[in-house]
């Protein structure tokens, strides 16, 4: 960190389950690695009121629970570079005396104008916060730089997240927003970027000519646990989709960059998102599959279906399971298909990108099945970090069968070396100024813009069928049909894990 990253971290919604699982974690754990500027203060914001010392004893007592790093020893001098303030976050007249606190702590900690103002509210106050900051003076960067962070959802919708956009840039500008999507900073994430652009091996395989298909899953085990009031209003196309799910998408397709300038990535990663093939009313239901997970019994333990979840509506039409076919319409990609898929309550947690190569033209040797599934590549984004190479091999012995085999790399294997939380990447490159691993507006309307038929279609068209899955299995079966090729499937890590094989239209 250098003189000019001193900053004030300002963290609205402060007492909210994000800050205190993730943002103090990932900031104390930046501080025991000395990665904090050195002048620095973190700010908590919210309407209920504490003391600087109650806030203090209750980011101790989350720092210990949601450790990110082991060293505890320096919590206490952490913790004395934490303030909290009370404010009606939605009110404009709050702000001038919020402006006064603020100032009045820059002097006291010597800290200068450099603000970082992260948005970890209910996205209802989005639009309001960074109006109120702007109306006494907050975004003006004379005194040092000003910055916006804002979690997703970027917007609930293509026309909502065009107004916040609106809202924002007019007190803001684009290169002070950063909009956060925490698998960007996912460490495996990243190393798509060097495992494609610093090895001669795979670039040149990376296209049409070669690739039959890519695969990419995010699947939970868990449910939608207490947030059953917010999962209502999303959905796991809104959830996972829209944003984490695109993104890795768009990292897996993009054209090398001509440098690691910010910029020149973020211009590769838009052009994936503009090359995205619409998606045509009428073919909704050929290229995006939604399900619901229904009540089971996992090894003679039952698990509730969605319905019955906290603040979950009994007829409720959300879907907690989503998969997805289309193209990248563009001289790489022409034809090849992308299929996403994502659910809670899945037998496994396992975020991967599968790349299928394509098999050999003519199948000299006996391969069985191993014809469609050598020529993998497989890179785990989590748990088990890491990358698998699926080939074939002779089987020893008469006759030339084919079996398939393994090459696998774990990043367990890189002892004594600490892969980093998402979080405590972007909060750290919030204050750099790095804002590579962040969402451009663009990106975030591309999206949405892209994602809008299917949505119109979930929401308006009965005739677009709503699966029932079990709990702890993985999802509905038509799902598979979404997968071109005989005999192909997704990627199935691990088997089902409901004694349960009732698949239902709810
Ligand atoms: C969040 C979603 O953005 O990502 C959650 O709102 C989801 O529903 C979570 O559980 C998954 O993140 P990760 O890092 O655990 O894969």
């Amino acid at each position: 960190m250098k003189k000019n990253d001193n900053s004030l971290y300002v963290i609205f919604g402060a007492s909210g389950d994000l800050n205190k699982r993730k943002l103090v974690p990932s900031l104390y754990a930046l501080f025991v690695q000395g990665l904090l500027p050195e002048k620095f203060a973190m700010l908590g914001v919210s309407r209920t009121p504490f003391t600087d010392e109650a806030y203090r004893a209750a980011m101790k007592a989350d720092i210990n629970r949601y450790k990110e790093v082991e060293d505890a020893s320096q919590i206490e001098a952490f913790l004395q570079k934490i303030y909290y303030v009370a404010v009606q976050v939605n009110d404009a007249a709050a702000y001038p005396a919020f402006k006064q606190y603020l100032e009045a702590l820059r002097e006291k900690e010597q800290i200068g104008g450099n603000t970082v103002f992260y948005l970890s509210t209910p996205p209802t106050s989005y639009g309001v916060i960074p109006k109120h900051l702007a109306s006494v003076g907050l975004n003006k960067q004379k005194d040092g730089w000003k910055r916006l962070i804002i979690e997703k959802p970027f917007g609930y919708d293509l026309e909502s997240a065009m107004e916040l956009k609106d809202i924002l840039l007019k007190d803001w500008k684009e290169d002070q927003i950063y909009r956060i999507d925490h698998y960007l900073g996912k460490e495996t994430v990243q190393n798509l970027l060097v495992t494609r652009f610093s090895n001669g091996i795979f670039e040149p395989l990376w296209n049409r000519n070669y690739i039959h298909h890519v695969e990419i899953t995010a699947a939970e085990s868990i449910g939608v646990e207490q947030r059953g009031g917010y999962y209502e209003t999303a959905g796991a196309l809104r959830d996972m989709v829209q944003n984490h799910l695109l993104q890795v998408a768009a990292i897996t397709a993009m054209e090398p960059p001509s440098s690691l300038e910010p910029i020149a990535i973020r211009n590769e990663v838009l052009k994936v998102f503009q090359s995205l093939r619409p998606i045509r009313k009428a073919d909704v239901k050929a290229q995006a599959i939604r399900g619901q997970y229904v009540a089971s019994t996992i090894k003679g333990e039952k698990m509730p279906g969605y319905r019955e979840e906290p603040e979950v509506s009994p007829d409720s039409v959300t879907e907690t399971y989503a998969a997805l076919k289309f193209y990248i319409d563009n001289w790489r990609w022409g034809g090849v298909p992308f299929y996403i898929r994502t659910g809670k309550r899945l037998p496994t947690r396992v975020t991967e990108v599968v790349v299928h190569f394509k098999p050999t033209p003519h199948f000299l040797f006996s391969q069985g099945e191993a014809a469609h599934t050598c020529n993998q590549l497989v890179i785990r984004i989590q748990p088990d970090e890491g990358i698998l190479m699926k080939f074939g091999m002779k089987t020893p012995g008469a006759g030339f069968e084919v079996q398939r085999v393994n090459m696998d790399f774990h990043y367990s294997d890189l002892t004594n070396q600490r892969i980093p939380s998402a979080y405590e990447r972007l909060l750290y490159d919030s204050m750099k100024g790095d804002a590579t691993l962040f969402a451009r507006t663009e990106e975030v309307i591309e999206a949405w813009k892209f994602l809008s038929p299917v949505l119109e279609a979930w929401k308006n068209d009965k005739t677009v069928p709503l699966h029932g899955y079990p709990a702890g299995s993985w999802g509905p079966e038509m799902a598979d049909d979404l997968i071109d090729g005989e005999d192909m499937t997704w990627r199935y890590p691990c088997k089902n894990l409901s004694d349960d094989g009732v698949y239902c239209e709810l």
